[in-house]
C-alpha cells in the first residue's frame, strides 16, 4: 500500500478541520434552514445537538480514524472484519458524493456571483432586483451545469495533488479575512434601520412553532456544520499523529465552526427585515444570494467588498469539497489500492452527472440536501456512536483520545461516555422514529 498523508501539525490538522466544517453550511444554509425552521427555536435546538452530540460524534470519529489509519470503510472492517459495520463506511462514502453534488451547484452560484460583483451587475441593486436576478441567474440551465463543473473540476485538481501542502497555506491566510469580512458585514447589518426584528426573529425562541421536522433539520444541520456522520472526520483523524491532543483541536474546530454559523445570522436576519420586507422563510435556498448583494449596496466600497465575499465563499466551499471528494478518494486509495488521479477522476465524473437535476432546480436541491445533508448523516451519526460505544467500546476509544493529551487527563470523559453510550444513540433514534411518525400522520 503507498504511504498514507500525515498532516505536519497540531494547527495544520485544526485548519484542514476548520477548513472542512467552515464552508457554505455556515454561511449559506444555516441561515435558510433558521428561516425555514421559525428562528431562535432552531437556533437553541441546533445548540444543544452541537453539543450533547455532535460533539461527541466529532470525537468519536476523530479518534476512530487516528485509531485505524484508515478510510471510514476499514476503520470499521479493522476493528469488527468481517461484519456488516463496514457498510456503516459505505453509506458514509456514498452520501459523500452525494453532498458533493448538490453542494457543487451552490459553490458554483458564489463563482457566478463573485462575476456578477466585479462585472458590476450587483452594484446599488434593489431588493426586488436581487431576487428576480437570482431568479434569472438560477433558471440559464447551461451556465448552472457549466459552474457546477467547474467547482467539481476545481476540486478535484486539488485533491488529486494530495491535500496538505496548497490549500492549507491558502486557508490559514484566508480564513481570517473571511472572518474579518463577516464581522464587518454584522457591524453594517445590526445597524441597519429595524434590525431588531430581525434580532428579535433570531434571539427569541417562539416555542408554539417547535415540531419533529425542526428538530431533525437543527440536527441535522449540526451535523452537516461540522462534516460529521459520514467519516470526513475519521478519514482527516488517520492523517492526525499520536502526539497530537485530539479534545483541544476538536474543541477548536467546533468553536470556530459555530461561530462563524451564529454570525452569519447576525447579518442576513437584520438585513432580511430592514431592507426586504421579505418573509424569511419564502426565500429557501436562495436566501442569503438575495439578501446579501442589497446590503453590499448600501456600504460604501460595496462591491468591492461584494466580490471579495463572493471570493472567499468560494475558497470556504473548496475547502468543504475537498473533503467530501477525500473520503471516496481515500476509499478507493486503501480498500482498493487505485492511484489518487484515477479515483479521483471516477469520482468527480460520476458526481457531475449526480449534480444536474440539482443545478437545474432549486426545489430537488432542497429536496436532496434534506436526503442526504440531513437524514443520511444523522443515520451514519447514529451508527457511529453506537459502534464506539458498543462495539469497538468507550474505554478503547477513550485510550486513543488521551493518547496525545501529555499528563493531563481528558476531563469530559465522563460526558463523552454518556453521550456515546446513551444520549446519542437514544436522541438520534426517538427523534427519527417521531420523524418517520410524523410522515404517516401517526403523530
Ligand atoms: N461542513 C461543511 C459545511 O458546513 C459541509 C460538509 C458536510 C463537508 C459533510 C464535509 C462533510 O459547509
Amino acid at each position: 500500500m503507498a504511504k498514507r498523508g500525515k498532516w505536519g501539525s497540531k494547527i495544520g490538522f485544526i485548519f484542514a478541520a476548520a477548513g472542512s466544517a467552515v464552508g457554505l453550511g455556515n454561511i449559506w444554509r444555516f441561515p435558510y434552514k433558521v428561516a425555514d425552521g421559525g428562528g431562535a427555536l432552531f437556533v437553541l435546538i441546533y445548540l444543544a445537538s452541537i453539543l450533547l452530540i455532535a460533539m461527541p460524534v466529532l470525537l468519536a470519529e476523530l479518534s476512530l480514524g487516528r485509531a485505524t489509519g484508515r478510510n471510514p470503510v476499514g476503520a470499521f472492517e479493522a476493528i469488527r472484519p468481517k461484519s456488516g459495520w463496514k457498510g456503516v463506511g459505505f453509506l458514509g462514502v456514498l452520501t459523500g458524493v452525494m453532498i458533493f453534488s448538490f453542494y457543487s451547484v451552490v459553490a458554483g452560484w458564489t463563482v457566478g456571483y463573485f462575476f456578477k460583483a466585479i462585472t458590476g451587475k450587483l452594484t446599488g441593486i434593489s431588493s426586488e432586483a436581487a431576487v428576480n436576478l437570482f431568479t434569472s441567474f438560477t433558471s440559464d440551465q447551461l451556465m448552472q451545469v457549466a459552474l457546477t463543473g467547474v467547482f467539481i473540476a476545481l476540486t478535484a485538481w486539488v485533491v488529486s495533488r494530495g491535500v496538505s501542502g496548497g490549500i492549507e497555506t491558502v486557508a490559514k491566510i484566508l480564513m481570517p479575512a473571511l472572518f474579518a469580512l463577516l464581522l464587518l458585514l454584522v457591524a453594517r447589518s445590526v445597524t441597519l434601520p429595524n434590525a431588531s426584528q430581525g434580532l428579535k426573529f433570531y434571539l427569541d425562541p417562539d416555542f408554539s412553532k417547535l415540531n419533529i421536522k425542526v428538530v431533525i433539520d437543527a440536527m441535522g444541520q449540526a451535523f452537516f456544520s461540522l462534516s460529521l456522520g459520514m467519516g470526513t472526520m475519521i478519514t482527516y483523524g488517520s492523517y492526525i499523529g499520536k502526539k497530537e491532543n485530539l479534545p483541544s483541536s476538536a474543541g477548536w474546530v467546533a468553536f470556530f465552526d459555530t461561530f462563524i454559523a451564529i454570525l452569519a445570522g447576525f447579518i442576513i436576519f437584520p438585513a432580511i427585515f430592514s431592507v426586504s420586507g421579505m418573509a424569511p422563510a419564502e426565500a429557501g435556498a436562495g436566501l442569503v444570494f438575495k439578501v446579501l448583494p442589497v446590503i453590499f449596496a448600501q456600504i460604501p466600497g460595496g462591491p468591492i467588498f461584494g466580490a471579495l465575499f463572493f471570493l472567499l465563499l468560494c475558497i470556504a466551499a473548496l475547502t468543504s469539497t475537498i473533503s467530501l471528494l477525500e473520503v471516496p478518494v481515500s476509499y478507493f486509495l486503501d480498500e482498493r489500492g487505485w492511484s489518487r488521479k484515477k479515483s479521483t477522476i471516477l469520482v468527480s465524473v460520476i458526481t457531475l452527472l449526480v449534480a444536474i437535476p440539482s443545478a437545474l432546480s432549486d426545489t430537488f436541491l432542497e429536496y436532496w440536501g434534506f436526503i442526504w445533508g440531513d437524514l443520511s448523516l444523522g443515520i451514519g451519526a447514529f451508527f457511529i456512536a453506537v459502534f464506539v460505544g458498543y462495539i469497538w467500546k468507550t474505554g478503547n476509544a477513550l485510550k486513543e483520545i488521551k493518547e496525545g493529551t501529555g499528563e493531563k487527563t481528558f476531563r469530559f470523559a465522563k460526558f463523552w461516555i454518556i453521550s456515546m453510550k446513551y444520549i446519542s444513540p437514544i436522541i438520534i433514534f426517538l427523534i427519527f422514529v417521531g420523524f418517520i411518525l410524523s410522515k404517516f400522520d401517526l403523530w
